[in-house]
């Protein structure tokens, strides 16, 4: 038996050199594969969702805003009126492509910067392409303080009287 033989044989310099670095090699791959599935558990575990911004929240108190006032809630993309009736709160995005329109002052209303649609300060639209005018949202008093849910669309013509 030639080959039993060959077992039974002691192993050269050169052959033990062989044997540790293949031990060595197959211990790299099993720690590479080993930080791969860690990695990849890790991730997983995570939440993989983006945080939208908080869709109901305070503007502050009633009293604190002047007629005529226009607030501009960038982060949020809402404006919230004060007009002569009441509050009202309009969502910034342009009902043509959704664009976020931009508050000027001095020309009295809401702009697109994308197709040019303008919307007065009631929301209407004063010029198009945009063909409704921009969302008024739902807005309440809650312990003394404006509150607004941008993920709740309130009628078209809706004021927030605060006596
Ligand atoms: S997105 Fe506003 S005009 Fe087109």
């Amino acid at each position: 038996m030639p080959l039993l033989d060959d077992l039974k044989q002691p192993l050269t310099e050169g052959e033990l050199e062989r044997r540790r670095f293949l031990g060595l090699l197959g211990s790299g791959a099993l720690g590479i594969a080993a930080v791969g599935t860690g990695i990849t558990t890790i991730k997983y575990l995570e939440p993989n969702v983006f945080f939208e911004e908080e869709a109901r929240f305070a503007v502050g108190r009633p009293e604190d805003i002047a007629v005529g006032t226009v607030l501009v809630l960038a982060r949020q993309k809402v404006y919230v009126v004060r007009s002569e009736e009441g509050f009202y709160a309009l969502s910034a995005v342009c009902t043509h492509l959704g664009c976020v329109t931009r508050f000027e002052r001095e020309r009295g209303g809401f702009f697109c910067p994308c197709h040019g649609s303008q919307f007065r300060l009631d929301g209407a639209v004063r010029e198009g392409p945009a063909p409704r005018p921009l969302q008024r949202l739902e807005m309440r008093v809650q312990r003394g303080l404006l509150v607004v849910d941008a993920r709740k669309a309130a009628e078209p013509d809706a004021v927030l009287r605060v006596t």
